[in-house]
């Protein structure tokens, strides 16, 4: 049993063989929590966790009582007001416009395996064995709220997911100013706050700053979890390495508005929330209705950096990713988008289909451009039918021709969107997001449909699943280019229009929903102008995502390096894309760029009929070397190696589950002359298992390359004298080792 409940429920540890979560019943019926972090032994008292002492200058709730006061203890689900003056996990406002609450514990119950969340994505067990949760209610009994707090512990994983449900049993509405989905007390700040920031074209850069007092946070309120900051934070301890020590990690199931922050109050207590934005936010609850927040998935990591991320990958890999697609080989497909953009004709494609299928490629995507009156961004969006002019056997006809060559074949939508020139938008002006009697913003010339109205999905849903009925269409591409701006459904009355961009995500979080389930064999990939909305939200629905628009393959070590904190390789969409670069206008090795990809989900984004016979063999080489490795890239485990946001030089790898194939991929930015020799320390391999060097079969223990290192000099170390191919900038190589 791995919910130990003690002394008729006043105290809660949940443990497994790796982590424990404690909490106790606090003297004001309130919930507290004692505990985060490596497993410690049971025991039926755990009361001794509670420091409490007099303070000057501290409000107390209780006449006689000098040593509780709200503001010194460590809570699991805080409210402002009584005492405690950081901020709340909760802020309910009532109908006499007072927001004070008191939660009590009312009641708990534990059940095996996890429940899923109405209308949200959420990680999930596929036997109840795998996980027990447990629920625990809190009320506010003058006013009839009530709050049921989710934990769910897995069995043989360092996780614990948490949401959290509001009930409005009492007589009269009450609004929901701000419900965060998680809060942690840790007892101190001795930490490093990671997150993942950044922007279009440079997505997910990780950034580490020391705690200080204070709050630090990151958010997003731009509709979207967004390039800019990505829902997730890591307290590391400052001494941790990727390898070593002490780190936490939470990550927000949710793809939408988005907080998390950390605020260290004035004795060293480091208050770590997480949860909807309530930046914009607010909830009306009429009597009897229920409000669902979003799961935060906490991870705990005695090995550091690599440790967490790689509790975040199996998890994500396989209990929050779903379907058809979770566990199978991807196809490498070939994308026409930086190739052609929208100016492309049918034969063009077919030929672009031809050569790719002679070079191995699996999968051809027609990208943006292929629908209504689309021929550039101001039109078309929202218009879900074919343009005849342009595939005049329309989407079915063009579908089988690339099946004729031997593809599958992949379509681009983007189901959010209108642009006024369309018939969606001439025949339902009022379907777009926005406030009446107020200018209209666009982003791309594009508004955003108003996906908190279920009539709007409706006709969205209609739209393409016709067209996923009637061609063979074996993946599509969700794009999703725009912020929301001008927030505000006319569908909804005044009191509820902070309700909005929540709605709007449930809005999405069903079309996708229908959409996955009416056609599990379809590949969905999630795209917002790159990486968006990469997060595990879209995770749920789809088991891979585009992870940026910048495919430059030196930008992209850093942006796969940031991502790969949280998200596993078969979930980053990583195409080799045409020199010099679209975005950077770079000029890198057709083999770098291969080597770089290689480390995602693998594709390619340009024209191959452009390429010297040469470089076509590249091509079939890298296809090939894929088709052998991918299974082991996408579930081997992942550790990063060297961060190219520290020097000249990035590296990661890939151990396959049975230890005994080791791919190494190491990059150097600019080339170096008459340079100090070279090691790489190779982690997680098999010390007794002779590994050998495929490219040319030289055999080394485990523990050889693991201590004593890789030897990765190249030619730029010395000078060249013996005829080998000259290192050059932006020069990298994948090492291959399989067990003798
Ligand atoms: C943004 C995406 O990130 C690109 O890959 C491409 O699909 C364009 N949109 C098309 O408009």
């Amino acid at each position: 049993m791995p919910i130990h409940i003690h002394q008729q429920g006043k105290f809660f540890h949940l443990t497994n063989q790796k982590i424990s979560y404690i909490m106790q019943v606090l003297e004001d019926g309130s919930l507290g929590n004692l505990y985060f972090g490596k497993k410690v032994a049971d025991r039926t008292d755990f009361s001794h966790l509670i420091e409490s002492a007099y303070r000057p200058n501290t409000a107390y709730a209780s006449q006689e009582d000098y040593s509780f006061s709200r503001e010194h203890m460590r809570q699991e689900f805080p409210v402002y007001g009584t005492t405690d003056f950081r901020h709340p996990a909760i802020s309910v406002l009532y109908e006499n416009g007072s927001r004070v609450s008191a939660f009590q514990v009312k009641e708990h119950a534990v059940h095996s395996g996890k429940r899923k969340l109405a209308g949200l994505p959420s990680t999930y067990v596929e036997s109840p064995e795998e996980a027990t949760t447990l629920e625990i209610t809190l009320e506010d009994s003058l006013a009839g709220v009530v709050v049921m707090l989710n934990y769910t512990l897995y069995e043989d994983r360092p996780v614990v997911t948490r949401s959290v449900r509001v009930r409005n049993d009492g007589q009269k509405n009450v609004k929901l100013e701000r419900l965060l989905s998680m809060n942690l007390d840790l007892p101190d700040a001795e930490y490093e706050l990671l997150q993942l920031s950044g922007a279009w074209g440079r997505e997910r850069h990780p950034y580490f700053r020391r705690l200080i007092p204070g709050i630090q946070s990151v958010e997003s309120a731009r509709g979207s979890s967004s390039h800019y900051q990505n829902p997730f934070i890591a307290l590391k301890r400052p001494d941790a390495t990727e390898q070593t020590g002490e780190v936490l990690g939470f990550s927000f199931v949710y793809s939408g508005n988005f907080l998390a922050q950390v605020e260290v109050d004035t004795y060293n207590v480091a208050r770590v929330s997480m949860g909807i934005n309530p930046f914009g936010f607010g909830w009306l609850l009429e009597p009897g209705q229920t409000f669902q927040a979003p799961e935060v998935v906490m991870v705990h990591s005695g090995n550091g950096l690599n440790g967490m991320s790689q509790t975040f990958h199996s998890l994500y890999r396989q209990r929050l990713s779903r379907g058809t697609w979770r566990d199978k080989e991807r196809p490498i497909l070939i994308n026409n988008w930086e190739a052609t953009g929208m100016d492309f004709t049918e034969q063009q494609l077919l030929d672009f289909a031809e050569t790719a299928y002679q070079d191995g490629v699996e999968l051809f995507v027609l990208d943006d451009g292929w629908f209504g009156g689309r021929r550039n961004e101001q039109a078309g969006l929202g218009d879900w039918f074919v343009n005849r002019e342009l595939l005049p056997e329309g989407i079915d006809g063009l579908a089988e021709k690339i099946e004729a060559i031997g593809l599958r074949f992949g379509l681009w939508f983007e189901p959010e969107m209108v642009n006024a020139d369309s018939d969606l938008f001439r025949a339902h002006p009022d379907w777009i997001i926005h406030t009446p009697e107020r200018p209209v913003s666009h982003g791309r010339h594009q508004y955003v449909l108003d996906f908190a109205r279920s009539e709007v999905v409706d006709h969205i849903y209609t739209m393409i699943s016709k067209i996923l009925r009637e061609a063979k269409i074996s993946y599509v591409k969700w794009d999703m280019n725009r912020c929301i701006t001008e927030a505000y459904s006319p569908s909804l009355p005044a009191e509820r229009q902070g309700e909005v961009f929540h709605r709007y995500m449930l809005g999405v979080y069903d079309l996708y929903e229908r959409l996955t389930s009416e056609f599990p064999e379809i590949l969905f990939e999630f795209c917002a102008s790159g990486g968006g909305r990469f997060d595990p939200g879209m995770i749920y629905y789809s088991p891979q995502g585009w992870t940026s628009d910048d495919t430059d393959a030196v930008e992209r070590l850093k942006i796969q390096y940031g991502t790969s904190f949280v998200y596993p390789l078969s979930s980053m969409g990583a195409h080799v894309s045409a020199a010099p670069n679209e975005q950077l206008h770079r000029y890198t090795p057709l083999e770098t760029r291969g080597n770089v990809s290689a480390f995602g989900s693998f594709g390619y984004e340009l024209d191959l009929n452009k390429l010297t016979e040469q470089e076509r063999a590249i091509v079939k080489e890298q296809i090939m070397f894929i088709k052998k490795y991918r299974k082991i890239i996408h579930s081997g485990t992942f550790y990063r190696l060297m961060s190219p946001f520290d020097g000249n030089y990035c590296a990661w790898m890939v151990v396959s589950e049975d230890k005994r194939t080791v791919l190494v991929g190491q990059y150097k930015i600019l080339n170096e002359v008459n340079a100090p020799f070279r090691r790489l320390h190779l982690i997680g391999l098999d010390p007794s298992i002779e590994y050998v060097d495929i490219s040319d079969g030289k055999g080394y223990y485990g523990d050889e390359l693991m201590h004593i290192g890789l030897v990765t000099s190249d030619t730029s170390c010395g000078q060249v004298l013996d005829g080998r191919k000259p290192s050059c900038d932006f020069d990298s190589k994948i090492y291959i080792f399989e067990a003798k």
